[in-house]
């Protein structure tokens, strides 16, 4: 028997590849933490691996080349022979010497479902992508597309469409999609600014030089933070496109990233897009989080290359104090890995809570950026306007990606933008008091008929644990039948990776007298089948 830890890569390195290195150490038996792996792994015996810190993104379609979706620490026990049996083409020679060495792993690397059997699907994806059906006239679109999973809120995005053109009002608590409109100055200054013929041009890819020096402005107000509007503040087609482009503009084959779990999809799939390899882990308890970047920094080889964070976190609404980021910094400089703040919640907080800013940290402009964005705090979702402040190489990578992809956001946009940044705060913090009644109306709402919920602190989400007996239905079930039986869209916990499981995610984003409707109705629908089944 061998015990070894193993990084595996992802498909799209193993496409560039076609033969890939794998860093392997070797354990005894009682060093193995993890738990055994439950997922269904036709063709290949996925129940011999355990876990160190994720269950696994390991899966198989029936369409095409199954694949390794992302990267997984994992550790497993097996004997050569085992391994060579598993799967049809893998072959791993692993050593039986302890320290480090390394594994080459074989290609073609195609683990096909055996005949008869279903393929595992990891339900993760864009929350705002549509579900596309199989078309018989394949077109051969790219592997980093194909790599994609199938899109786990399609099904529910699809019924709650059926039903609203039925007729049925569904009180829609699925995604973060503002439904308040912006401050009226704000839209008052993008019509003055549509009128005039010199804001229809092209504009620059990296943000208008009054709109850059506007959000260094604001950084240092409201966080104390001096960044230099040339070279460390650059606009973005919102927080997301930003994100992703990072991703694109850091990352590449070989290169691992530590994302939260439960995790945002575009967390997990910005990731993928570029190639790299995710590591999932647990962010609920955030020391426990930092011990494990730790532990994963020490053991894995090579080491990540990227760690996100996102505080106040969606879905969990899990939130920190500044020393996290003190800690953060910390591990970044000794582990030499680059960190991403995803910001996106900063203003939305409650109950006197301040959500730190990653870049207020002593050393955080050496690491790594922050991403903030104007949908939540200004309700302009839709005007898809964000900034990635912070390090300037960091800063620089994303602009040159930038500069091949975009022309920049619409200009009365970024002037309106100035504005809201300039003169609405005000209307910030009413928008932060109305989500907090929200919040107590939903959650006061959810214990009353019997739900264990920890009001957040902060973000824009009720992290709902399912309540017994419905938990065991799954979140995905649960979540359709409260769309289909009680009116109610929610966002069911696997949409956001294993971790999310028996959870669902609800979006404060009706108002309190449709939010307690809701309730009226999720309790209908439930007492009703509870009835039935007596
Ligand atoms: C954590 C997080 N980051 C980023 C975004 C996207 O924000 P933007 O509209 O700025 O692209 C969202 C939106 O839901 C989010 O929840």
């Amino acid at each position: 028997m061998t015990n070894v830890q193993l990084l595996i890569t992802n498909e799209s390195q193993l496409a560039h590849n076609r033969s890939v290195i794998c860093a392997v150490k070797s354990r005894t038996e009682s060093e193995t933490p993890g738990h055994i792996c439950d997922a269904q792994t036709p063709g290949f015996p996925l129940s011999a691996f355990r876990f160190a810190f994720e269950t696994p993104r390991l899966l198989f379609r029936d369409r095409q080349p199954a694949f390794l979706v992302n990267a997984g620490l994992f550790v497993f026990s097996a004997s050569r022979a085992f391994l060579r049996n598993c799967g049809q083409t893998i072959v791993l020679n692993l050593p039986s010497r302890g320290g480090w060495c390394v594994s080459r792993i074989r290609t073609p690397l195609e683990f096909r479902p055996a005949a008869g059997q279903r393929s595992t699907e990891i339900p993760m994806r864009s929350e705002s992508e549509v579900l596309f059906e199989d078309n018989p006239f394949t077109i051969p679109v790219a592997d980093r597309v194909r790599r994609l999973p199938p899109y786990l809120f399609g099904t529910i995005n699809k019924r709650k469409y059926q039903l609203r053109v039925a007729g049925v009002d569904v009180i829609d608590l699925g995604m973060g999609n503002p439904t308040d409109p912006p401050d009226p100055l704000i839209i008052k200054k993008i019509e003055e600014s549509l009128v005039d013929p010199r804001n229809h041009r092209y504009s620059v890819s990296n943000g208008i030089s009054n709109l850059r020096k506007e959000v260094s402005a604001r950084y240092l107000k409201r966080y104390g933070v001096r960044l230099d509007p040339n070279d460390e503040v650059l606009a973005c087609l919102g927080s997301k496109e930003g994100f992703s482009h990072l991703c694109l503009a850091l990352m590449g084959p070989g290169d691992t990233a530590i994302v939260p779990a439960p995790s945002f999809p575009i967390h997990v799939y910005s990731v993928m897009l570029a190639s790299g390899n995710v590591i999932a882990l647990d962010v609920r308890d955030p020391d426990k989080f930092l011990r494990n970047i730790a532990y994963t920094c020490e053991h894995l080889v090579p080491k990540p290359k990227v760690v996100v964070v996102n505080f106040p976190h969606n879905p969990s609404s899990t939130v920190i104090e500044s020393d996290f980021y003190v800690e953060l910094v910390r591990l970044a400089k000794k582990h030499h890995f680059l960190v991403i703040s995803d910001f996106a919640y900063a203003d939305i907080c409650y109950d006197g809570y301040k959500a730190p800013s990653f870049l207020s940290t002593p050393g955080a402009l050496d690491v790594g950026v922050e991403l903030t964005s104007m949908s939540k705090s200004y309700s302009m979702a839709g005007w898809r306007i964000g900034f990635c402040c912070g390090n300037r190489e960091m800063v620089r990578a994303l602009a040159t990606i930038k500069g091949y992809y975009d022309y920049g956001i619409f200009q009365p946009i970024q002037i309106a933008a100035i504005v809201a940044m300039r003169h609405c705060d005000a209307a910030i913090d009413t928008m932060a008091a109305e989500y907090q009644s929200r919040r107590d109306a939903l959650c006061d709402g959810l214990k009353r008929i019997g739900w264990t919920v920890e009001p957040p602190k902060a973000g824009m989400f009720i992290w709902a644990e399912i309540p017994e007996p419905w938990k065991k239905m799954g979140s995905i079930e649960f979540a359709m039948k409260l769309l289909n039986e009680g009116g109610v869209a929610v966002s069911p916990g696997r949409g956001f990776g294993t971790e999310g499981e028996g959870f669902l995610r609800m979006a404060i984003v009706e108002n309190s007298q449709r939010l307690r409707q809701a309730i009226r109705q999720i309790d209908k629908c439930l007492t009703a089948t509870e009835a039935a089944s007596a």
